[in-house]
């Protein structure tokens, strides 16, 4: 990738002013997740990358007006353009009609039948890829391992059978909660191959946290490991998960653990099982069920804006084919790509990037089990330049620690085989983008910086590699069928270099298609700010080019390292302790991880507040929600800025914990004196 290569056809067709592009000083990385008042200010990056010629000679789509003539032909003829897309689907029963839309409910590809696993597996062993690598899987502690598409396949089939075995039927819910093992892979695709659904839940999070979640979707069985590896340490899920257990709330009848650390655990009699032992039970014949293309597939919790977690429900066919068709069109994979996606299977990413699109296509998935800082900074360059792999999709916050642990853990690695780099999960901050541009893609990768959501599936705002000029910061343009729009509070657009809403105006395949058991909630949340239109929090503006920059949330949701945090969530958590009155959480920008978390805190009669009291709230909140929701600091306040209304007065509160000089109107509050308490005792901090 050649910054103004004149040589490439995408190089003659990009914007006007793309001409223009000068080196400006980018914006520091703390603005990362900062405001959108404050990004305002901030002046405009103005670098455009073409990609080379090289590169777009061998691309699907090779300059931007082939790209908007598919995009304009993908929102005027849906039926047509992923009705030929959905071809490359393997169907049992072909679809009537590609889309029934009823706001808030979308039915894609209506009256089809097929299965997920088959389409990850069975469709690929016909030919030459049943002996290809579909997992290449590396521990923590060193362990290599390769699974080609016939061995995953029979996994999958073995584990499914026991499923069976343990009752688990079409429609049933399963939690897995596991560490990157290729066994999680193992363990999705077992349930879609017998057309149950699962829930993820990542490690990170607490017992109560898989209470909370388990109790909700209802699930009879769950799936873990004895521990898992994370930074040389031993991470305790069987442990978490018998906690969650412990009161007899739940419905969970088996339990079934996978050997992975070989620690010591407790194994309930008649309910905990060993998923080694249970594979002797079965063979490895085990026929896909046909699905309905609007079947539920899985649920993934995320946090939103009040303290109950949602559980997002996605459904089969549309999923899978949009997984599939990003895989093909952002990432650009082909057959002799190692692909590797560093995140973690509790996440969406992990779902649709790790798993399901990259399988779909045939492709090479890598997994890494551990952290990028094991046993030394180097691992992640390591593990490029041992498997030689060639298509790189990583988050902002780690690009932003690589930078800090220094360029020489890198350059003494050889990265040539990288062709493509990708980041997701919150802004990425012009430094971080060029430090990943030059330093780890060698000046020559382009970089997709793919805009997306849990609710949406898979990449909406994206690069397309080879087509798409790209600009340090931006995620560009909408992908296909996404008919993006930055929009006032009454839905108009707004203009140029405006900050406003982002909003999606047309139903897209691999939409979620509603809350778990909370309709309401969903009807409310995405779709009633502008009515037929989809808004889920994030504030954006488009430059003169029409190019997206995501400015972050602009709902109580923050963004820690890349990872979804509602302030209400802690909020609840810190209320939980028996010390605490009243509590208000809110960002502050963090150089590393985009946002961090600062939490106000009043006690109760009598408490005396202390440095003890505030780490043992910090340690509190870990366990009630888990390692993920980590407070950065604790304060307390002998009281909180309300408006007179009572509402408590965020605003306020985040420029106090960003130390920013406090702005704007306080004429509503309450009391004035409290702020003045509260920044005068910030100051002296
Ligand atoms: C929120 C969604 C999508 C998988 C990982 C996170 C932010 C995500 C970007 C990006 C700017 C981004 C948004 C979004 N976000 N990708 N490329 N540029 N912001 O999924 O936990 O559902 O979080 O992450 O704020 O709303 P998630």
């Amino acid at each position: 990738m050649s910054q103004k290569s004149k040589s490439s056809k995408a190089a003659k067709s990009k914007p006007k002013s793309a001409a223009k592009a000068a080196a400006k000083p980018a914006k520091p990385a703390a603005k990362a997740g900062k405001s959108a008042k404050a990004a305002k200010k901030v002046p405009a990056e103005s670098r455009v990358f073409a990609p080379s010629a090289e590169f777009v000679k061998s691309s699907r789509i090779q300059s931007l007006d082939q790209y908007r003539r598919m995009h304009a032909q993908s929102l005027k003829d849906p039926e047509k353009f992923f009705g030929r897309e959905a071809a490359e689907l393997q169907w049992r029963k072909p679809y009537r009609r590609v889309l029934d839309w009823k706001c808030p409910d979308a039915k894609w590809f209506v009256g089809g039948q097929l299965n997920v696993s088959e389409n990850c597996l069975d469709r690929h062993l016909a030919g030459p890829r049943r002996n290809k690598a579909a997992l290449i899987w590396e521990g923590e502690p060193g362990e290599k391992r390769v699974l080609t598409y016939q061995q995953l396949h029979r996994e999958v089939c073995r584990f499914a059978n026991v499923l069976k075995r343990h009752k688990v039927k079409k429609g049933d819910r399963v939690v897995i909660y596991m560490p990157m093992v290729p066994e999680a892979a193992v363990a999705m695709l077992a349930c879609t191959r017998i057309g149950a659904m699962h829930s993820v839940i990542f490690g990170g999070f607490s017992a109560e946290s898989i209470k909370d979640r388990v109790l909700d979707c209802d699930a009879a069985v769950i799936i873990t490991s004895d521990g898992g590896y994370r930074r040389g340490a031993v991470v305790p899920l069987k442990k978490n998960v018998d906690d969650a257990l412990k009161g007899g709330e739940t419905k969970v009848r088996s339990v079934i653990v996978l050997k992975r650390t070989g620690q010591e655990v407790h194994m309930e009699e008649g309910r905990d099982v060993w998923w080694h032992r249970e594979l002797e039970y079965v063979d490895a014949v085990c026929p896909a069920v046909a699905m309905d293309s609007e079947a539920p597939l899985f649920i993934l919790y995320t946090s939103g804006s009040t303290g109950k977690p949602k559980g997002i429900l996605h459904t089969t066919a549309g999923y899978l084919l949009h997984a599939q068709m990003t895989c093909k069109y952002v990432f650009d994979l082909r057959e002799e790509d190692v692909y590797w996606c560093t995140a973690d299977v509790g996440w969406v990413t992990g779902h649709s990037y790790l798993v399901y699109g990259p399988l779909a296509l045939g492709a090479t998935s890598l997994m890494y089990e551990g952290a990028p800082n094991w046993p030394e900074n180097d691992r992640f360059w390591r593990i490029i330049e041992d498997y030689g792999v060639t298509v790189f999709y990583t988050a902002p916050t780690a690009i932003r620690a690589f930078m800090k642990w220094g360029d020489e853990w890198l350059t003494k690695h050889d990265l040539s085989s990288l062709r493509l780099l990708g980041t997701v999960g919150e802004p990425i901050n012009p430094e971080a983008w060029m430090w990943y541009h030059r330093l780890v893609g060698g000046s020559r990768c382009p970089i997709v910086d793919t805009w997306w959501q849990t609710e949406t599936g898979g990449h909406m705002i994206t690069p397309i590699p080879g087509a798409v000029p790209t600009k340090p910061g931006s995620a560009t343009l909408p992908f296909f069928g996404v008919d993006a729009a930055v929009v006032d509070d009454l839905g108009k657009e707004v203009g140029k270099d405006e900050q406003g809403k982002l909003v999606i105006r047309k139903p897209w395949p691999s939409m979620l298609r509603g809350i778990w058991g909370d309709k309401d909630r969903y009807q409310k949340t995405y779709w009633s700010d502008f009515k037929g239109w989809y808004f889920a929090g994030d504030g954006a503006r488009r430059d003169k080019d029409g190019y997206f920059w995501i400015i972050g949330r602009i709902d109580d949701v923050l963004n820690v390292a890349g990872h979804r945090l509602g302030t209400a969530e802690v909020e609840s958590a810190l209320v939980s302790h028996p010390a605490v009155a009243e509590s208000a959480v809110v960002g502050r920008p963090d150089e590393l991880k985009g946002q961090g978390v600062v939490c106000f805190v009043t006690v109760k009669e009598g408490v005396k507040t202390s440095k003890e009291l505030a780490d043992e709230l910090k340690r509190h909140v870990r366990k009630v929600i888990g390692p993920v929701a980590t407070p950065d600091e604790v304060r307390f306040a002998a009281a909180l800025p309300k408006t007179r209304s009572g509402k408590i007065m965020r605003r306020l509160l985040k420029q106090i914990a960003s130390g920013e000089a406090l702005k704007g109107d306080t004429t509503t509050l309450e009391d004035v004196n409290v702020v003045a308490a509260l920044a005068a005792a910030s100051a002296e901090d």
